[in-house]
């Protein structure tokens, strides 16, 4: 497949205390495009998904569809990934572990491999260590529809002796990837399903569309209900990936705390409303035009503000660790309620090092009572403002917690050193690019 093998250092170098102004283009949501991949195994002719990212978790899923058999092609300038599935053979869970790194995909392959080809490995499941990510949703769901699951020494090993049949289920929460699980099994099931407590991010909306495109029949309601009717066959798609929304939320707070103002083309508003609220609240502006939204500091002080993250609507705890930078900056208390997962706050030890004032707490700080409250997890967190912050040499958690330590030494006076920088590229593409267009000063 034609891709660009970029090798860059781990190690950043950023000159920071510079307002990141000018342009950047923010292509498909990882979040999506990694789903739509798996969703082309389902097909029984080639998809096509267009504005795809040249980021590292869609080689990784690319990789995983070859692994099984798939022809994968990736034209990195035009974002256009055609993949043809027409041809699936098994693979082992030593070469899945292999190939996946630290994704957690496997595990949303275990439907369409079961029904393309009886039988599915999950070796064992890395992603971001920001909670414990448990698979136990994903795995019940599998059982229900008639999957029969082994452990043994390399992985779970799924099989489906007497089909996959429709069921009914609720979630006790409302996951995004078990909401997706039972997506991905349900369209070729026999018989019909019903998900109740289903997760309705902009990303499963747009997965449901692609799926729909392919032949199936998914019904959504307005109460977190979703009903799919079985077919015995999908064809392929053809799609374009909506925004990333998280990469747009991220630089956003990067114009909000280093002073800066950015265009980032290819920002949708639809898939943002409580972002841009929440945006607003602290003091930043924005234009909204058809082709994408500028974010900028208007001058001035900034706002402290209480928030808690939320499943959709509600404002994603994947904006939650950049903007908790740009909170850095605001004049008072921000009290910010993380509720999706209990260990989410890690990154802030780098902010304190570097002059933050933010200090952690086990109990639920906003009116959600959510599921942490009774056990021991630092899951909210009360920032004080402002602060300057002051460079440090400082290492990236995980891939949202990174992106925020790279805003952090982008807002800190003097030189940062930023160690572990890789991880960024699984999800944000061409940064050191973007942020050089921007005016970065990095090396
Ligand atoms: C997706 O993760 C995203 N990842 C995450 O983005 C995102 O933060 C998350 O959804 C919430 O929006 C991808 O789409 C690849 P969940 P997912 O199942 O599907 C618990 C990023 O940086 N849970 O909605 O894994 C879980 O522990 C990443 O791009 C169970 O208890 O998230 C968490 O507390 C990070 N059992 C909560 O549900 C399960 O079997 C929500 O997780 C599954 C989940």
């Amino acid at each position: 497949m034609t891709q660009t093998a970029s090798v860059d250092s781990d190690v950043l170098k950023v000159h920071g205390g510079r307002p990141l102004q000018g342009e950047i283009h923010v292509r498909g949501a990882k979040n999506f495009v990694s789903k739509a991949m798996v969703a082309a195994l389902l097909g029984s002719t080639p998809s096509t998904l267009h504005n795809v990212p040249d980021i590292r978790d869609v080689k990784v899923v690319s990789s995983l569809l070859e692994l099984h058999g798939a022809a994968v092609d990736y034209d990195v300038v035009s974002g256009d990934l055609r993949m043809d599935t027409s041809d699936l053979h098994p693979a082992d869970a030593f070469q899945i572990a292999q190939h996946a790194g630290s994704s957690r995909i496997p595990i949303l392959l275990c439907g369409p491999l079961l029904h393309r080809l009886g039988a599915a490995v999950i070796p064992d499941l890395g992603g971001c260590r920001i909670g414990d990510r448990p698979i136990d949703f994903h795995l019940e769901i599998l059982r229900k529809f008639g999957a029969v699951v082994e452990e043994s020494g390399d992985g779970l090993h799924l099989s489906a002796p007497n089909g996959l049949h429709g069921i009914k289920h609720e979630l006790s929460y409302p996951s995004v990837g078990a909401t997706e699980q039972l997506l991905l099994t349900a369209v070729l099931a026999d018989g019909i399903t019903t998900l109740h407590g289903a997760a309705v991010e902009p990303e499963i909306k747009d997965l449901i569309d692609t799926l729909q495109k392919m032949g199936a029949l998914i019904s959504v309601s307005t109460d977190r209900s979703i009903t799919i009717e079985g077919v015995s066959e999908l064809r392929g798609y053809d799609h374009v990936a909506l925004a990333d929304r998280i990469e747009v939320g991220s630089w956003a707070a990067g114009a909000l705390a280093t002073g800066g103002d950015i265009m980032v083309r290819g920002a949708q508003q639809r898939s943002m409303g409580m972002f841009l609220n929440t945006y607003r609240k602290v003091g930043g502006e924005f234009d909204i035009t058809a082709e994408g939204i500028r974010f900028y500091h208007p001058g001035g002080d900034l706002s402290s503000i209480t928030l808690q993250t939320d499943v959709h609507p509600g404002f994603m705890t994947d904006w939650q660790q950049p903007l908790v930078v740009a909170l850095t900056q605001a004049k008072g208390l921000s009290i910010v309620h993380e509720t999706v997962y209990e260990n989410r706050f890690g990154f802030t030890k780098a902010l304190g090092k570097m002059g933050a004032q933010v200090q952690l707490y086990r109990e639920c700080l906003g009116d959600i009572k959510c599921r942490f409250g009774q056990r021991n997890f630092l899951h909210s967190a009360a920032i004080s403002g402002p602060t300057p912050l002051t460079a440090a040499d400082i290492t990236v958690p995980d891939l949202r917690g990174g992106f925020s330590h790279l805003l952090a030494a982008l807002t800190a006076e003097g030189t940062s050193t930023v160690n572990g920088i890789g991880i960024i590229d699984r999800g944000y593409e061409n940064f050191r690019t973007k942020l050089a267009q921007l005016g970065a000063a990095i090396d």
